[in-house]
């Protein structure tokens, strides 16, 4: 019997192996970082749609999309997606937010040691044949503060590679609950004000999704209470962070410098590059191999779920979203 197959919009990168499984039972467009005029006519008919970071979903887009029944959302964020429309249409939303916290952890580290003992930019000079040695003396980890803003899985993945460089730990939560006080303290993570984080640490690093409530949250009076030896690190989203206050931050060198593995747009991209002290990753942490299969895997499972129950609920993991904000 001949019956028509469920047309999925895939527009980011998948991991093979779910692209595979899916090209087999789905009728697939593959458009990676389409065009908006491109998204505006390829959404239009599609019935489910799978996205990472790279695509802003808006009321308008969801709009167009008659027949759209799933929002596939392959890694964490949903800050990329207006939930409030697709409730309003039915539409089914899910997140995958646990599968990539290790690789984003293990990338912070990654961050912080590429600032912290100027690996980044050692590489980058001696690309240009240059050897300068006395400019590129570092910090050891070992007894050194980590200042974790947030603590949901990446913050806790962050906490448990900190142990291992024997750091101290201090963490700002939206709920510090007394238990979760005497919890996170047998862990040896201390929690405290945001401004005490920022105060005590050698090593911030933001690990919380962007909100109304978070964006824009480190502003310049924030960058005035770091120590001028601390490095920031952002695993999070560029909003998190006012950019022209982190402007002033990095010309009055209120901090050492920042690590950030997201920013805006490209004008942001070559405002930052004008720095010795910054270094820039295009939002990669969570590209992984095994990080994109086990959230591949989840997709293909969510979503044959979701096509197989009612679309009338929003699905995506909110707690998973609650758990990083405090
Ligand atoms: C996430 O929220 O999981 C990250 O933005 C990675 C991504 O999906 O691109």
């Amino acid at each position: 019997m001949l019956f028509k197959k469920i047309k999925i919009l895939i527009v980011d990168p998948l991991h093979p192996d779910t692209l595979n499984h899916l090209q087999n039972k789905f009728d697939i467009t593959y458009k990676i970082k389409p065009t908006q005029a491109e998204l505006e006519i390829l959404i239009e008919d599609a019935e489910v749609i799978i996205l990472r970071s790279g695509i802003n979903l808006n009321a308008a887009l969801i709009d167009r999309a008659k027949d759209l029944k799933v929002i596939a959302r392959a890694g964490v964020g949903m800050d990329n997606i207006d939930l409030e429309k697709a409730q309003e249409k039915g539409i089914f939303v899910f997140n995958v937010p646990n599968e990539s916290s290790r690789s984003v952890a293990e990338f912070g580290f990654g961050l912080i040691l590429a600032l912290g003992r100027k690996i980044a930019l050692a590489d980058a000079q001696m690309r240009r044949g240059l050897i300068k040695k006395t400019e590129l003396e570092g910090f050891e980890l070992q007894g050194k503060v980590l200042g974790l803003i947030g603590l949901g899985h990446i913050g806790t993945q962050l906490a448990q590679i900190a142990h291992g460089f024997e750091m101290g730990i201090v963490a700002n939560v939206a709920n510090p609950t007394a238990e979760r006080q005497v919890e996170l303290a047998e862990r040896g993570i201390s929690l405290r004000s945001l401004d005490q984080v920022l105060s005590s640490a050698d090593v911030i690093c933001l690990a919380l999704p962007l909100t109304k409530a978070t964006e824009h949250l480190i502003r310049l009076p924030h960058f005035r209470a770091m120590k001028p030896s601390a490095i920031l690190i952002n695993l999070s989203r560029a909003k998190i962070i006012d950019f022209n206050d982190l402007l002033l931050a990095l010309h009055e060198r209120l901090i050492r410098g920042i690590a950030t593995d997201v920013v805006s747009d490209l004008k942001e991209i070559h405002t930052l590059s004008q720095f010795e002290n910054v270094v820039l990753t295009p939002h990669i942490g969570a590209m992984t191999q095994e990080a994109q299969c086990r959230i591949g895997q989840k997709i293909i499972k969510g979503i044959e779920q979701a096509l197989g129950t009612s679309s009338s609920v929003i699905g995506n993991d909110r707690n998973a979203q609650e758990q990083l904000l405090i």
